[in-house]
């Protein structure tokens, strides 16, 4: 039995078409992968599976929650199609048009009308314990899922006046590869950025082969990070 997605009008698929081609153009001309890519992980990440809130329904914007602390810097993303449907969209444009694997899009995400409570998203300080609380017990993901997501750290870059940290993740913060897991394997580089969160998945006897197998198989890598990302804008 397939999964059921919500029944949208034909006007609403024309629309659909129309504004991916508009976020392709608006995405390449202005070289916003890192941040359209993010916009979409921080719309989808604040599902919560006990009390089945959150998630990519738009929420992201209030200004209430764009103020959240993990949110500082995507204040200035962009608006016919729901705000939830727009902010996925845009992950999967910014995916397709640097190199990466083709996500499966599914429209008809209602928006909801109240913001998110702040502090769901991830803690870039802490460990391998703590991403399981968010991605496995909150969001109700998996241990794969936690190290291939992470592997979106391909694209972008951290900025002081956000995070507090500076740099990329990999050296062509504008082609989605592997290059992330290659670049956590071989150790901290000048210029280049790995957060604690990011470290953390060297240590732990489950994420560790996941990051080699990653590193070595870039394949491999984009099958199940199309599934897992899928997984993610759909969550609720
Ligand atoms: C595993 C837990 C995660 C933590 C703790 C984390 C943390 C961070 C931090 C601190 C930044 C820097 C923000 C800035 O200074 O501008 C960042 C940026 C970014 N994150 Fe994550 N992240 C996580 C997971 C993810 C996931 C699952 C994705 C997507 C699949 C993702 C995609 C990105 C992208 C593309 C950027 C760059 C944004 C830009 O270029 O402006 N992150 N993340």
């Amino acid at each position: 039995m397939g999964k059921s997605y919500p029944e949208v009008s034909e006007e609403y698929k024309v629309a659909v078409d129309k504004c991916t081609r508009k976020l392709r153009g608006y995405i390449a001309s202005k070289g916003c992968f890192g941040i359209m890519l993010r916009v979409a992980w921080h719309s989808a990440g604040t599902y919560d599976v006990k009390t089945k809130t959150g998630g990519p329904f738009g929420t992201m914007r209030f200004k209430a929650e764009q103020s959240h602390n993990a949110n500082n810097g995507l204040e200035n993303a962009f608006p016919i199609i729901s705000y939830g449907d727009l902010y996925q969209l845009a992950g999967v444009v910014a995916v397709q048009l640097t190199g990466g694997p083709d996500i499966p899009f599914h429209p008809g995400r209602k928006d909801q009308n109240e913001p998110v409570k702040e502090g769901r998203l991830p803690d870039a300080e802490l460990g391998a314990d703590h991403l399981r609380d968010v991605f496995v017990k909150a969001m109700g993901l998996s241990d794969k899922d936690i190290v291939v997501l992470s592997g979106g750290h391909t694209l972008g870059s951290c900025h002081k006046e956000r995070s507090g940290y500076e740099g990329p993740w990999t050296r062509n913060p504008c082609i989605f590869d592997n290059s992330y897991f290659k670049e956590l394997l071989s150790g901290e580089k000048e210029g280049l950025v790995q957060l604690p969160t990011d470290k953390s998945l060297l240590k732990d006897p489950v994420f560790r082969p996941l990051v080699e197998k990653y590193a070595a198989d870039e394949d491999a890598f984009f099958a199940d990070y199309a599934v897992s990302h899928m997984k993610l804008s759909e969550l609720g």
